[in-house]
């Protein structure tokens, strides 16, 4: 495999886009708007720099990444050649669905369709599409070229061959693939969101402040970042979006998001992209 097309440029496509082309991977970047995707390449550059000022990668290797990248607004253009196809979109089910229709029509019969979702079900992305056997979720985590683990989600139909070349591809990566089944939030977000909503209900019941909390957790637990940080980081509507999957699905009482985080996404207050969550960003 060596031709990917990466769709959606935001903070995980870019992260995506980044590792599959420092990995000496052909990558086209696409996204709806120029400016979104230029900013893209900014970020990618900021991170390679990172990487590199702390000598972790060469100039040679930076200069490479860069080139692997292609950009366009085209999606028939961009996924033309595509061996893999992984979607990055907003995490909203008519977007992915969209995207996973069209797809369908301007991939090839042995094009592998995978999306990043953190908690929309494959199974039921798959079945948009006329090869639901070639559809899988490629769940990285943020900030992705930092992060080991790619959650690997089979759907009902995906097949063996499918699994077996992603899981293999994402060890290229220099990854650490893991195979799981699809059944709401998969198993990242099925532990990792009920730990963040206690810790908002933790906070809400006035058990201790936002930092006596994070605290807690980081020196306690040897945690990087605290649940309500972590909270912030990801995305407070994210957070909600994905307690709602867990809810709705699995229908039990104990993953019925706290009413502080409804109220805090009510009013905009998103965590580090809009400036303000459990904490203040400038
Ligand atoms: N690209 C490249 N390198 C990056 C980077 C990026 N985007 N972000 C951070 N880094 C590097 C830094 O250069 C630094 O490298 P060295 O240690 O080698 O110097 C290292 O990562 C640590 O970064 P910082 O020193 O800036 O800050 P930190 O020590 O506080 O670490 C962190 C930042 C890596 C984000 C760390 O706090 C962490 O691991 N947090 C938890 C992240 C996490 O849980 N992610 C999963 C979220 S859930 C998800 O993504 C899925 C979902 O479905 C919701």
């Amino acid at each position: 495999m060596k031709n990917i097309t990466v769709i959606g440029s935001g903070t995980m496509g870019n992260g995506i886009a980044h590792v599959f082309a420092q990995h000496g991977f052909a990558v086209q970047l696409v996204d709806m708007k120029v400016e979104a995707l230029e900013k893209a390449i900014d970020t990618i550059t900021r991170n390679l720099d990172r990487q590199l000022n702390k000598g972790a990668i060469t100039d040679e290797i930076k200069q490479a990444t860069l080139k692997n990248i292609k950009t366009g607004t085209d999606l028939a253009n961009a996924v033309a050649n595509a061996q893999l196809v992984i979607e990055a979109a907003t995490e909203n089910p008519e977007i992915k669905l969209g995207i996973f229709k069209q797809l369908s029509d301007l991939c090839g019969p042995d094009t592998i369709l995978a999306t990043n979702t953190s908690s929309i079900s494959i199974t039921r992305i798959a079945a948009v599409t006329k090869t639901p056997g070639n559809v899988i979720g490629m769940h990285f985590m943020n900030p992705v070229p930092v992060m080991q683990l790619v959650e690997v989600i089979r759907g009902y139909a995906t097949t063996d061959t499918v699994t077996n070349a992603v899981m293999e591809l994402s060890k290229q990566l220099n990854k650490v693939p893991v195979e799981v089944n699809d059944y709401p939030g998969f198993v990242a977000n099925r532990i990792l969101m009920p730990m963040i909503n206690e810790a908002i209900y933790t906070l809400f019941e006035g058990v201790a402040g936002v930092h006596g909390i994070d605290t807690v957790m980081k020196l306690g637990m040897a945690h990087p970042m605290g649940p309500l940080q972590l909270a912030d980081f990801i995305g407070l509507d994210v957070c909600l979006a994905i307690l709602n999957v867990l809810y709705d699905g699995l229908g039990n009482q104990k993953y019925a998001p706290c009413p502080l985080l409804v109220n805090m996404v009510m009013a905009g207050h998103l965590g580090a992209k809009s400036g303000s969550g459990f904490y203040k960003y400038t």
